[in-house]
C-alpha cells in the first residue's frame, strides 16, 4: 500500500477532503494510508517557530530548515526505506502532469512538504527534496491545496480506488488527448438534444465519433497537446480540414 507522509502548517485543512468524496472513501478502505505531520510539532523552541526573516532583506518570511530536516529524517527511519522520494510543493517546481501522477503511484512511500509564506530555506531544497512541484503556473497562498489536488490524482490511480480500470484509461490526458463530451438522459433537454449518433447503438460510429470530438475538442482548446498525442492520418485529416474557431 502506498503511504503519504504530508508535513504542513495546517493538517486540519485536509480533514473534509479526506474524509469524503470518492478519495475520502478510498483513503477509508485502505488503498492508500495518508498520514498528517505539524510541522511545528518538530520545534523546540516555546513558540514553535517554523518561519523566519528573509536573509538580505525583502518582505516575508522564510520557512526554517531546521523543523523540515528533523521531520522528514524522523518519518524516514520510521518508514526505514532506503530511499523515500520527498516532494516540496513550491510554484517554482516542475510542472505536475498525468505522468507524474502515475510515477508517484507506482512508489510504496512519499513525503510531502506544504511550502508556506515566501517559501522555503534553499538547503531543504538543495539538500532534502528529491523532485520540486508546482500545480499550475498561479500563487496559491500555501502548498495544502496542491497536496491535495496531487493526493487525488494519484490515489485515483491506485488499484481498488474507483470503480473500473477502462473509465481511467479512457480519461483526459492519459491518451493525450482531451475527453469527448458526455451526455445522459433525458435525450432532449430544453429543446438541446442528445447528438442522434449516440443513441444509434451503432458502436464502431459511436466511437468514431468520440475519437473526432476528442481530437477537434484538444486542437481548439488544448493545441499544445497535440504534438504529444498519437494521431493517426484520420485525425490529421481532420484537424486540417475543420475551421478550429468555429464550433
Ligand atoms: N505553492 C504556492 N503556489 C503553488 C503552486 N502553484 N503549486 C504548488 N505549490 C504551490
Amino acid at each position: 500500500m502506498l503511504r503519504i507522509d504530508i508535513l504542513t502548517l495546517f493538517p486540519e485543512a485536509f480533514s473534509g477532503y479526506l474524509e469524503h468524496s470518492i478519495i475520502g472513501r478510498a483513503v477509508q478502505r485502505q488503498v492508500a494510508d495518508v498520514r498528517l505531520h505539524n510541522i511545528r510539532s518538530f520545534t523546540h523552541d516555546r513558540h514553535h517557530t517554523v518561519d523566519d526573516y528573509c536573509y538580505g532583506g525583502g518582505a516575508g518570511m522564510v520557512m526554517k530548515p531546521e523543523p523540515l530536516f528533523e521531520a522528514v529524517e524522523c518519518l524516514r527511519g520510521e518508514i526505514g526505506a532506503d530511499h523515500c522520494p520527498v516532494v516540496l510543493l513550491t510554484p517554482g517546481g516542475r510542472l505536475f502532469t498525468q505522468e507524474i501522477a502515475g510515477s508517484y503511484a507506482a512508489l510504496n512511500n512519499l513525503i510531502m512538504i506544504c511550502g508556506h509564506y515566501e517559501g522555503v530555506d534553499e538547503r531543504v531544497a538543495e539538500h532534502l527534496v528529491t523532485d520540486q512541484v508546482s500545480i499550475g503556473d498561479y500563487l496559491l497562498s500555501g502548498g495544502e491545496p496542491a497536496a491535495m489536488v496531487i493526493i487525488d490524482s494519484l490515489i485515483r490511480l491506485l488499484p481498488g480506488a474507483i470503480g473500473s480500470e477502462t473509465s481511467l484509461v479512457e480519461e483526459s490526458h492519459v491518451g493525450g488527448l482531451l475527453e469527448y463530451p458526455h451526455y445522459t438522459r433525458p435525450p432532449e433537454f430544453r429543446g438541446w438534444k442528445v447528438p442522434d449518433v449516440l443513441l444509434s447503438g451503432n458502436h464502431k460510429e459511436i466511437s468514431d465519433w468520440r475519437r473526432r470530438q476528442s481530437v477537434l475538442r484538444t486542437a481548439r482548446r488544448r493545441p499544445d497537446l497535440l504534438g504529444k498525442a498519437e494521431l493517426t492520418d484520420t485525425d490529421l485529416n481532420l484537424v486540417k480540414s475543420t475551421d478550429l474557431n468555429n464550433n
